[in-house]
């Protein structure tokens, strides 16, 4: 067998049990295979070599996979899945907790009045989710009442959020809040300590700069937090302009 057809086989069989073990893509496995005949014997019947690649992974199939998704309680109270959006070449990743009423009605992240704050933020520094930011949260279905996900339902998203961040490889991440900062971070440690500073953020196999900031929702509730909010958004600024000349 060539190592084309060794390889065919492998995808499907790969995909074939992520899909019956838990219904969806979970992983893309990159299988190496070497010819144990010569190729030329058996040229006839070999695909081309882009047919057969396993990295099929992509943010619309991400999003599909999202809008399915049934694997916590989540699932099955939400209206609309918000899978996320925007630029699929994105300077910087915007994440935040999970969407809200006006999320779960239309299906996208940040578009109540805590996400048109965010946009204004954003748009202060040069950034906007129409040209250079994704923005998307760490559990993409509404938690009933607006309470903080359950760490099962933080858990049972995880392989999205990392598969997002793993296809659009952001230059930087900015967590939206208490909740996702402690969540990409794994601690408990409070936001007036997370935010502020950078720090480096894994998801897959790849490491990118990491900063945290005040949620805008919570910018809504009290405006003493708007000058440190501010300071965030200015370091990440100069980070972003250190990165272009560097
Ligand atoms: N708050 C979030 O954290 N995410 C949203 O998408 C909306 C509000």
């Amino acid at each position: 067998m060539t190592a084309v057809e060794k390889k065919s086989i492998a995808c499907f069989l790969d995909i074939t049990s992520d899909f019956l073990s838990s219904g969806y893509k979970t992983k893309v496995n990159d299988c190496s295979f070497t010819d144990d005949v010569s190729s030329t014997a058996s040229s006839e019947i070999s695909l081309p070599q882009d047919r057969v690649s396993c990295n099929t992974d992509s943010i619309e199939q991400i999003a599909d996979e999202i809008r399915l998704c049934k694997n916590c309680p989540l699932g099955m109270t939400r209206k609309n899945a918000a899978p996320g959006e925007g630029s699929l070449q994105p300077l910087v990743m915007v994440i935040g907790e999970g969407p809200g009423a006006e999320e779960d009605a239309q299906g996208r992240p940040f578009v109540g009045r805590a996400g048109q704050l965010l946009d204004k933020m954003l748009e202060a520094i040069n950034l906007s989710r129409n040209s250079n930011c994704f923005i998307a949260n760490v559990v993409k279905c509404r938690p009933p009442n607006n309470r903080d996900p359950y760490p099962e339902e933080t858990a049972a998203c995880a392989h999205f959020l990392e598969r997002q961040i793993t296809i659009l490889k952001p230059r930087f991440i900015l967590a939206a809040g208490r909740v996702a900062a402690q969540t990409l971070l794994k601690t408990t440690e409070s936001i007036g300590k997370l935010r502020g500073k950078f720090t480096e953020l894994t998801a897959g196999n790849i490491t990118l700069p990491f900063i945290a900031t005040y949620h805008p929702a919570a910018l809504l509730r009290n405006e003493d937090l708007k000058r440190p909010a501010w300071e965030d958004l200015k370091l990440l600024r100069s980070m972003l302009d250190k990165d272009k000349t560097g």
